[in-house]
């Protein structure tokens, strides 16, 4: 459904962007991530068609963003960082407005606002002014002026950004709903966004591709070990036992009284190897499980400078 390739943006001297290639199928949520300054809301302006890239294109359904910009844009729809709303308009009238300056046919205008009402829950707020709503409401019409011409695609940059954290959770409610009908892609800084919301995960860095996977598999490519977390009966010299275990790198105590973290080769059987061993030493096992690598350390690895090398070429 979005096909990017090559797509570079410079402003003046800053390489904002550099060769970005990458695709969303069709019903897919796509995190967008990466720091302050990666280069997301340039992407994004660019991928909506509102600014022109130095190189490269960009094509929603087979339209280049470019050479098509009319057949695009009945196909996108955008949630700015900042939207542009009117405060001292109704809910209803601004989403009216909105349509029809996406020049829908006027037949369509009424069911187009309804429906974007209904999606985004504005029902109780629509003949309320803007610059009256909270900003989680705001955020809602946001939204809503995206979905009004009912777009196959929605590009939404940090659509959660100043939220409070029950709001933060309608707006992920929200997007998760909006998946299936159309396709997403979503820009945060904010990692736990990108677990709880989408399928396929893009980091972005100083303008380049850091990584593209989904969270699993960010999670097993960058770690070249495993680890579990062991609560046993009785210490003993389990530690020692342990180092002689096949397959075992390391072995630490945890923070709770007879636990450890053991580190593994990431063999696929290491883990039935280690959890037997245990059982035999007679140490009493109590509780076996694997650590999991938060989606903070990926990002922390990918976005370091000098780890982002590593990154690349995994
Ligand atoms: N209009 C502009 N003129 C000059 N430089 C710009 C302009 N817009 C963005 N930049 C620069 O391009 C780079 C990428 O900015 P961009 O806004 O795309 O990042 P971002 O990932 O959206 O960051 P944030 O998380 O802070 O929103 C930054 O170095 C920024 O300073
Ligand atoms: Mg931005």
């Amino acid at each position: 459904m979005i096909e990017i390739s090559n797509l570079t943006k410079r402003y003046g001297s800053i390489n904002a962007i550099h060769n970005l290639n990458f695709s969303v199928k069709k019903g897919e949520i796509i995190g967008f991530l990466g720091p302050n300054g990666a280069g997301k809301t340039t992407t994004m302006k660019i991928i909506t068609g509102f600014m022109a890239p130095t190189s490269g294109s960009v094509k929603i359904a087979g339209f280049d963003v470019f050479e098509n910009p009319i057949e695009v844009k009945k196909r996108i729809g955008y949630l700015p960082e900042t939207p542009p709303l009117y405060s001292d308009m109704l809910v209803k009238d601004y989403l009216r407005y909105v349509a029809q300056i996406k020049g829908l046919p006027s037949s369509q205008i009424e069911p187009g606002v309804a429906r974007a009402i209904e999606k985004a829950n504005l029902g109780q707020v629509q003949k309320r002014l803007i610059g009256n709503l909270s900003k989680g409401f705001r955020q809602r019409v946001g939204v809503a002026q995206a979905l009004v011409h009912n777009p196959d695609v929605l590009i939404l940059d940090e659509p959660t950004v100043g939220l409070d954290p029950k709001q933060v959770i309608e707006i992920r409610n929200l997007i998760k709903e909006l998946s299936g009908d159309h396709t997403v892609v979503l820009s945060t800084h904010v990692l736990p966004e990108v677990t709880a919301t989408c399928q396929r995960i893009i980091i972005i860095n100083k303008g380049e591709i850091a990584a593209e996977d989904t969270f699993e598999g960010l999670s097993k490519r960058m770690t070249s070990t495993r680890r579990f977390y062991v609560k046993i009966r009785r210490t003993g010299d389990f530690e020692a036992q342990v180092k002689k275990i096949v397959g075992v790198k390391g072995i630490r105590p945890g923070t709770a009284g007879n636990s450890y973290e053991v580190e593994l080769d990431k063999n696929d059987d290491s883990n039935e190897m280690l959890a037997e061993a245990i059982v035999k030493s007679g140490a009493g096992l109590m509780e076996f499980r694997s650590i999991d690598v938060s989606l903070e350390d990926i990002f922390l690895k990918l976005t370091t400078t000098d780890v982002a090398q590593q990154g690349a070429t995994l």
